[in-house]
């Protein structure tokens, strides 16, 4: 098999964030209307740092407003919930974004729950966890990661899986079940696969479309890949890269890129593949929530 076709996600996305720019411009221009983004953080992990920065930063070039609350580690659950009360009642803010994970004395479930589900724009209020999986897509805000990936697949598969067998490896609440879901919503005959699934590798190779979502790095070898898969790795580890010096670390996935590169028709490379458009996913709902206000349709994503 010729070597796999790499799916530019950073490219994808940069289309999306242009598509999102233009709309807000019209939006603003015709309703007034500037879609705002709130993206709160409590605590000080530096991947959680960086990823909300990144957030913040292509809210603004998207025209949006962007607040942003950094929290220290010991704040109370009550004071993140009446932060969430008051950006819920706020009109100018249309997306709520809490970074996740939150500090161990704070239940992470009520203080998602607490979020208004027309500005739940991560998509994880149970309202819409329900929509997916009801198939109403037309009114759930979808995981931004899970929707980002699946736009991937369809770039390289069109938009019906009828006769493909996908797995998805991952159970997690914010990518596995809600991936199964929207995988299953375009035709495709689904299986979710974690780390008490028998013989992983073997489920793995009888899948079309292999999605690794397990956060362990480089875990799915080649041996997991069938010839002609496509793959996509929503896995981001940071691991010592002592090659580039002392102390020194590089991005890899879940997916043993080179191995798997040698058998799948199609691969997302990390960094470049998932990542980004879980940011651009992000600015479209933001968008799309902003225009469900406005009374105007948000342009096709
Ligand atoms: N932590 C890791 N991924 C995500 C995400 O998509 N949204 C939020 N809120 N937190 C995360």
């Amino acid at each position: 098999m010729a070597e796999a076709k790499r799916i530019d996600g950073k490219a994808v996305s940069a289309r999306i964030i242009e598509t999102v720019k233009q709309a807000t411009a019209s939006l603003t221009a015709e309703t007034g209307t500037v879609p705002g983004l709130a993206v709160v953080i409590v605590g000080e992990d530096p991947a959680s740092q960086v990823y909300v920065g990144s957030k913040a930063r292509t809210a603004n070039e998207c025209g949006f407003k962007s607040i942003k609350h950094e929290l220290p580690a010991e704040t109370s659950e009550e004071t993140l919930l009446k932060i969430v009360g008051d950006l819920n009642a706020d009109p100018s803010v249309h997306g709520i974004l809490v970074q996740l994970p939150l500090p161990d004395h704070i239940d992470e479930a009520k203080v998602i729950q607490t979020i208004d589900p027309d500005k739940d724009v991560d998509g994880f209020h149970l309202i819409n966890v329900g929509r997916l999986s009801t198939g109403q897509l037309d009114q759930a805000f979808v995981p931004c990661t899970p929707a980002g990936s699946m736009i991937l697949i369809r770039e390289v598969l069109g938009d019906d899986l009828s006769g493909k067998h996908a797995v998805v490896v991952g159970r997690s609440n914010i990518v596995g079940k809600p991936m199964a879901q929207l995988l299953l919503s375009a035709n495709a005959t689904v299986t979710i696969a974690h780390s008490r699934t028998k013989d992983l590798p073997a489920m793995c190779r009888s899948a079309d479309i292999l999605v690794a979502a397990v956060g362990r790095p480089e875990m799915l070898t080649g041996e997991y890949v069938k010839e002609g898969a496509v793959v996509i790795d929503v896995g981001i580890n940071r691991i010592p890269a002592p090659e580039k010096g002392e102390g020194k670390t590089r991005l890899v996935g879940d997916v043993n890129y080179s191995e798997a590169a040698e058998k799948a028709s199609a691969i997302t490379p990390v960094p470049g593949g998932v990542g980004p458009m879980t940011i651009g996913l992000l600015m479209a709902n933001t968008l799309r929530s902003a225009c469900r206000t406005a009374g105007k349709e948000p342009p096709k994503i």
